[in-house]
């Protein structure tokens, strides 16, 4: 099989997730398949419909899916409803029609903590960070949810970014901007969520950080987390990506591997800038 995946990211880490630590290769690079008796992904947006409120509906019919292993990647132009297509996944939408399905069960009724209690971390586009407060800080608010010991998860999270290690005693609003961004993730880590999604997390960084931020998520997404991830940096996203949707005004436009969306002159055309 082909990698994605090859040359970036090959560094180990065991991040996060103890249950598949050690076991580094994403689930389509093993041998076999993950077993799943149902077929259905294992976190699923389906045929989602709905706005925000009392207004008109932003997302039709929208089915967004990640499987475990994989990267998946949403892109589209600025106002087509990707971080609503998020919201509504994460639980802060109420949805017309549709349902989310994580794991086998429909989640749809949750709310967003109750949803963080099943397994999501969530990183959203904006006001991702606390920033008054300092890295540490924000990593510990990340694990809210846990009783257990958040050592060893703030280590993985150390070891992952290990730059946050040092800033650690830092107000994470002094941290640079790819810096806040691991914040961001790492702080969504710490609640050991089975499924990462992820708002941009590259706006507003340079390329060379870009790549940085690029090679860490590949690296969490071969511990087992599969990742759902909005990106406006569409060409390089789906680089990595097992998945794309392409979205457009709230629908599905697009949908293949990430190699099928990049060789796809409709999707070049229009989206990728030829
Ligand atoms: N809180 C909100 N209340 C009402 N409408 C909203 C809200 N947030 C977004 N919208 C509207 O929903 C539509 C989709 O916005 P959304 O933020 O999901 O797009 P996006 O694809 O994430 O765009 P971008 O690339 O700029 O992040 C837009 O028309 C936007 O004006
Ligand atoms: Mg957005």
């Amino acid at each position: 099989m082909s990698d994605a995946y090859s040359g970036r990211g090959t560094k180990d880490a065991s991040v996060v997730n103890p249950r598949r630590g050690g076991d580094m290769q994403p689930a389509h690079h093993r041998s076999g398949p993950t077993p799943d008796v149902s077929g259905a992904p294992f976190l699923e947006g389906h045929a989602m419909t709905g706005g925000y409120g009392k207004g008109p509906d932003i997302l039709h019919d929208c089915t967004i899916a990640v499987n475990p292993g994989e990267i998946a990647v949403i892109v589209g132009p600025n106002g087509a409803g990707k971080s609503t297509a998020m919201k509504a996944i994460f639980g802060m939408l109420d949805l017309r029609g549709g349902k989310v399905v994580l794991d086998g069960h429909d989640i749809s009724a949750l709310s967003p903590q109750d949803r963080v209690r099943a397994g999501m971390g969530f990183v959203p586009q904006t006001s991702n960070i606390f920033t008054s407060m300092t890295v540490e800080e924000n990593l510990e608010m990340g694990a809210f949810i846990r009783e257990d010991d958040i050592r060893p998860t703030m280590e993985q999270v150390y070891d992952l970014f290990p730059i946050l290690r040092e800033k650690r005693r830092q107000p994470a609003g002094e941290l640079s901007g790819g810096q806040r961004q691991q914040v961001a993730v790492g702080r969504a880590l710490m609640t050991k969520p089975k499924v990462l999604m992820l708002d941009e997390p590259t706006a507003g960084v340079s390329p060379i950080v870009m790549d940085e931020l690029f090679d860490r998520i590949i690296e969490v997404a071969r511990t087992g987390i599969p990742i759902l991830m909005v990106e406006q940096n569409a060409r390089q996203a789906l680089e990595i990506a097992d998945k794309g949707y392409v979205l457009v005004q709230g629908a599905n436009a697009h949908t293949g591997s990430g190699r099928e969306l990049l060789a796809d002159p409709e999707v070049r055309r229009s989206f990728l800038g030829g």
